[in-house]
Order: structure tokens, then sequence, then C-alpha cells
């Protein structure tokens, strides 16, 4: 029987995530794995264990050869593919977290995984302490996954909580998520989605077999909903999530994006609240699945490295099958979908570029409409992301068949029923 790896751990980035594994780790002596050398940017910054455990010096771990597993969890995106890559190159298995460079640099890390025979393995880098990634590679089968649809970013989905039940104002309810330690260091990639879509352009991979840029995919934050959306959303007994959704489509090819989305009160995402991500998954014969968990923070996080490292002691690595056994999908541009849009000033929205809309409600002050758009319009567009206005999606909001939508809706009117 093979004996399991001694695994001896030279850690990048001791902040919120670093220091939350150090702990685990103490906390589990049964893993048989040890820190031995932790790396860290400010070195003269006081820090909660031995200082001989400090270095400012990467080369003190990627060169250390009784290190034979590299942790990283800086926020540097351009220094920890730096660091991702000389570690894999030198022999060594990776553990990261880094969302944003896994997202920036998936084909070059695919290639140095087969060109090093290492192991490279990020579940915290979504969905934290939920096992999206694992659970992708190895259970769904391509042909069998119709549809994923996530709350992926913590910090968005608690200042939404804060503000819509707790009445908090947007500044209090983010400088909470900055103290709990589960914004971005520049908060701005939590609030305008970037985050999120770069956890959705790996999570695709997994899913679907897809690798794509994050700037091909349709995304934005949450920084245009506006007080008013939430009263829509109130009245029609609604929340409003930062949705992450990926939807096999009848001409093979997949529709993803991540985009604010009205969500009633019986999909599971309802309720996910406060730093808690979910995800849904539908499948042909299972129906719906819905995992829950927390998506930020310092030993949710820490949770899931831990469990990549133990699994390096039986040498897991990612197989990428939806790329490698299956035909990969595509992503596709042909498809509609159902908006909510509120403004202040109606000369902004350029009419003639919805295919219909279905309701405008013209109020004293923000006024609203429901309306199809296409894919295609939004991606290129920017009138959306301008002039105080909000999008934000209807319910099960992917319209593929647009011909026969709209055959029905003018037969629907010519009934007298609409
Ligand atoms: N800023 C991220 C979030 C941290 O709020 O989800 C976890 O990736």
């Amino acid at each position: 029987m093979e004996t399991h790896k001694q695994l001896t751990i030279g850690l990048f980035g001791f902040g919120v995530v670093g220091e939350g594994l150090y702990r685990v780790l103490q906390q589990t002596p049964s893993l048989n794995a040890r820190i031995k050398k932790v790396c860290i940017k400010n070195y003269g910054k006081k820090r909660n264990g031995p200082a001989s455990l400090f270095t400012a010096d990467k080369y003190d771990l990627l060169n250390d050869r009784d290190i034979n597993v590299i942790v990283e969890v800086i926020d540097d995106a351009d220094a920890a593919f730096t660091i991702v890559s000389t570690a894999l190159k030198n022999g060594k298995d990776v553990v990261s977290a880094s969302k944003k460079m896994i997202a920036g640099h998936l084909p070059e890390l695919l290639e140095l995984q087969q060109q090093t025979g290492r192991s490279f393995l990020y579940e915290s880098a979504a969905c934290a302490s939920i096992p999206v990634i694992r659970n992708l590679e190895e259970y769904y089968d391509n042909d069998l996954l119709h549809s994923i649809k996530a709350i992926v970013n913590g910090s968005t989905n608690f200042i939404l909580t804060k503000i819509f039940e707790e009445g908090l104002d947007f500044k209090q309810a983010l400088l909470l998520a900055q103290q709990a330690g589960f914004a971005e260091r520049n908060p701005q990639l939590d609030v305008e989605g970037y985050d999120a879509v770069n956890k959705w352009t790996f999570l695709l991979t997994h899913a679907y077999g897809i690798m794509e840029r994050p700037a091909s995919i349709l995304f934005s934050g949450i920084q245009h909903i506006h007080a008013a959306d939430a009263e829509v959303a109130r009245a029609k007994r609604q929340e409003i999530k930062l949705v992450a959704q990926a939807q096999k489509l009848k001409n093979g090819k997949v529709a993803a994006f991540v985009l604010p989305q009205f969500v009633k009160q019986d999909d599971p995402l309802a309720l996910v609240k406060n730093e808690y991500n979910g995800v849904v998954i539908e499948s042909a014969f299972a129906d719906k699945q819905f995992f829950y968990g927390k998506g930020a923070g310092s030993f949710p996080t820490a949770s899931a490295i831990l469990s990549d490292i133990s699994a390096l002691r039986y040498h897991y690595k990612y197989e990428y099958k939806k790329l490698n056994h299956h035909l990969p999908h595509e992503l596709s541009n042909d498809f509609f979908l159902r908006v909510y849009i509120s403004f202040d000033d109606a000369s902004v929205i350029p009419r003639e570029r919805f295919e219909w809309i279905e309701e405008w409600h013209a109020r004293e002050g923000r006024e609203y409409l429901v309306g199809v758009i296409s894919h295609r319009e939004l991606k290129s567009a920017e009138w959306w992301k301008e002039n105080n206005v909000s999008l934000i999606l209807a319910p099960d909001p992917v319209i593929e068949d647009l011909e026969l939508r709209k055959l029905k809706r003018k037969s629907l009117e010519l009934a007298g029923v609409l």
C-alpha cells in the first residue's frame, strides 16, 4: 500500500487567509503537514507566530528542497503567477486561493501542470468552504449538467443582506464586510463583479470545459442597484442577489453571465444571506441540488485549503475532465435575457434595441421597465452601465427561442390576453 506523503509547506501570505490556515493546521496534527516557512511582503509587521517562521525572500521557500508543497494566498495576481509557475517548475505541488490569477492564466497553468506533472489545486478560490470544484470535476458529467446558478461572492451578498434586511447604508455595510475580512483589499473588485466573474471563469472550465478569459463573460456587480429596486423586489416578494449563471442551450452551447437578478422566495438562492455562498446545480435526472456554505472569511477559506493539502497526500490532481475527456462546450452569444431596468431619465434608454418591452412603470422620480434584450446588445453596449441606470435580470431570464416567444406573444395580444 502506498504511504501518505509527508507534507512540508512553504506558505506565501499571512493575511486573513494565511493566518487562518496556520491556526487551522495547528489544530489538525493528524494531517502530518507542517509549515516550514512563511513568505511575507511586509517583513517589519508584527505577526502572531515565531519570528523564525517568516522571511521576505521567496527563494527561501521556492528553492528549499525540503518544502514539497507551496500554498499561495496573496492578493497580487502577477506575483502569485510567478510564485505558482516557479513552484511547479521546481517540482512542488501547489495550492492557491488567487481567483484573479487563476482566471487570468488558466491556459498557461494547465500547460504547466501537464509539463511538470505536479498538482495544482484551488478549491478555496471559488465559494471558499463549499467543495464546488471537486464536485463539478468528479461528479457531474458534461452531458448531464443542464445549468449551474450560484452566489459566488460573499462580500456583495453580505452588503445586500445588510442593506435590504437590516437597513444599513452601502458604506456602513461595506465597512463591516471589510472589517470581517470578507472583502478584497480593493473592494471595487467585489462590488463591481470582477471577483465573481473571475471565479465564474474557472468554474465554467470545471463545469463545461469552457476556457475563456473573464472579459468574454457578460457581467456587472451591485454598484448600480438603487433603493427603488429594493422596493420593487419587496412588492414582488423577491430578493435581489448577484447571480452567476450558466445554462446549456438547445444549440449545444452555453449561456453564461454574472449579473444582479431577482430571485423568487422558493429559489434556494433566496436563503443565502450574509457572507454565505450557494450553488444550485440542475442535472438531467437528479433535478436540482443545492450546495450552501460560507463563501468568505478566514477559517472557511482555510478549511478548503486544508482539504486541498490533505488531497495532496494521495496525489490528487484535477484532470479537467470536461476539457480532456469530453467535447468541451463553447459560450453562446445567441440568446436573449428578460431584464428589469430602472432609471431617472427615460431618454437614456434605447427602446429600439429591445426585442420587446412588456412593462413600463412611470412614476414620480424613478421609472422602470421590463423587457427582452439580446445578450449581444448587453455585451457590446455601455448605456446600461451609465447614467444612473440599474439592470437586474428577471427570474429565469434566459430566452433562447425568440421567434417562438414572439409568435406566442403576438397570438396572446391578438386574443386580447395581454
Ligand atoms: N472577497 C471575496 C468574497 C473573498 O467576498 O467572496 C472570497 O473569495
